[in-house]
Formats: C-alpha cells, structure tokens, sequence
C-alpha cells in the first residue's frame, strides 16, 4: 500500500464508524513495532510525532524511515506532526514529507487560533497534507491532584469549534472534553454531553488525545459520537520502559543490545494491538 494523508484515513473511519489509531514514534524500534502491529492486523495506521521526537530523530531521517518501512506493506499509513507549536514548525513538516500536520493554537485566544490554523491549512492544503487543529486545552493528567474531573478547565466550547472548523477549513481537530496527557490518577470523566454537541455542529472528524487509559466502552462510545482518531502514547512507552528495565535485570553484563531490545519491542506490539482492537480499525486496511 502506500503513505496516505489523514483526511484520506479518518474521512473512511467516520463513514466506516471506526477510528484510526495513533502512536507517537521517536525511534526505530518504536515504529517497526506500530508498523508490525498494523500489518498483522491489516488496519490503517497513523505515525505522529511531536516537536521534541522530531528534533531527537531529524525531520528527514523520521520521514524517510517511515516511508522505507511502510512503502512494502499491505497497509495504508499516515505520517503527521503531533501538536505542532508554531506555523514555522508545520512548514518545516511539509519540506521533510509529512502527510498531515496537527498546528496546535489552543492556548492562544480563538481570533489568533483560528489566523494561525487558517494560515497553515492554506500553506497545507496546497501540498496534499492534511490538517488537524485544537479547541479548549488538552493539558496533562498529573497536573491536577485528581485529575481530570468533570469541572475541568480548558474544555472545548461547542461554539467556538463551530466557528473553528468554518473559519480555517480543517480536515479534523481535537476538542478538549476531559481527556488529558498521561496516567490519568482516576478514570477520566468524559463529557459525552460536549461531543454530541461539538459532533452535530462540526460534521468534520473528530480526534480524541491523551489515549493511554480511556476504558474501552468510553473510546467505543466516542468512536459512535465523530470520533475518527485516537492518539496514544505514553502507554507505549511505559512497556517498552518496563519491559527493558526487567531484561536488563534478568540480564546482568549482557552486550548485546539488539537482543536486549527485542522483548521490549515485542511488548509494544502487543500494546498497539490491543489499541488498535479498541479502535475497531483491525481487518480497515483497503487496498
Ligand atoms: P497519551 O500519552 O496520554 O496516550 O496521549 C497521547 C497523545 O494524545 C499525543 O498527542
């Protein structure tokens, strides 16, 4: 199959009611394990990275890696800035060869959201790369002493993504409705009541951040109200992390470090896997 962009990947999830997962990479391990998930799965896929994993690879080096290992499979995949900072940082996405690109304005008033979004879909849109934007802030589970609550601050307004998604022209964008960053400190208390409205007045796919620790029921009731994406990261890491932690214990003076990495790529397969399921995205690839 080939690179596609994710308007191309989330546009057949709305209509297919699934949604796409999607993993940050920031090495070589990291994405052979999400592209072996997707391919024994046979499921869309989408591989994001943020700023900070962009400079530990290199722009080119990410790009050219994904495509060398994606281009031979049976699968479609998309590659996509994950909360891009600034206009200059998605322009940057478009030169390396991203497919989409996500320009987070969330923490600025809407007018110069909506500027800068409009801005970076026109320069986006003109290369065949899609766009994601952000409504309300999607901020980290750690930070509150409890979490993520129903009286969360920085949750979208369905109004302002109304007038968001009209204004700038996006292919999708993630609204904030109680999801967080991280390892949610309780199970997180999602406001269905917001995304029934943000879906009906937006029509565009949605896309759900902060993944890692979303019960199933609640990522399978978001997929029925517009939800077309989902990003997971941290819970990736964590098992690759634990996982390595436990070989180089059980494996004092060992050097040789493919074998010492194999276990904990292995365990990422299996925790995309298992995302993947959650997302109903198996047995989605086309041809
Ligand atoms: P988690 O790390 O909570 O899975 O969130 C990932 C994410 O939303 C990346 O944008």
């Amino acid at each position: 199959m080939s690179i596609v962009t994710n308007k191309q990947l989330l546009d057949r999830g709305l209509a297919g009611h699934y949604a796409v997962a999607a993993f940050n990479t920031n090495n070589l391990e990291y994405t052979q394990a999400i592209l072996q998930a997707a391919t024994e799965l046979n499921a869309p896929v989408i591989i994001e990275a943020a700023k900070s994993e962009i400079d530990y690879m290199d722009g080119y080096v990410f790009v050219a890696m994904v495509r060398a290992m994606a281009e031979k499979l049976p699968i479609p995949v998309s590659i996509h800035l994950d909360h891009g900072p600034s206009y200059e940082e998605a322009i940057r996405c478009l030169r390396y060869g991203f497919t989409s690109v996500m320009y987070d304005g969330s923490s600025l008033p809407l007018a110069e959201n909506i500027a800068n979004t409009k801005k970076v879909v026109e320069a986006a849109h003109a290369c065949g790369v899609s766009v994601e934007g952000e409504i309300g802030v999607i901020g980290q589970a750690e930070d509150g002493p409890e979490g993520p609550k129903q009286e969360f601050t920085g949750l979208a307004d369905p109004d302002q993504c109304e007038e968001f998604v009209k204004k700038t022209g996006v292919d999708c964008f993630a609204a904030a409705i109680g999801n967080a960053h991280g390892l949610y400190k309780n199970k997180p208390l999602l406001r269905f009541d917001l995304l029934t409205q943000i879906e009906k007045r937006t029509g565009v796919p949605l896309v759900l951040h902060g993944g890692t620790g979303i019960p199933e029921e609640d990522i399978r009731k978001a997929i029925t109200l517009g939800v077309s994406k989902i990003n997971f990261s941290t819970v990736m890491r964590k098992g690759f992390i634990e996982t390595l932690t436990a070989t180089l214990n059980s494996s004092p003076g060992d050097l040789d470090l493919m074998k010492l990495l194999t276990p904990a790529r292995m365990k990422m397969v299996e925790i995309a896997k298992h995302h993947i399921k959650m997302c109903m995205s198996d047995g989605k690839a086309w041809k």
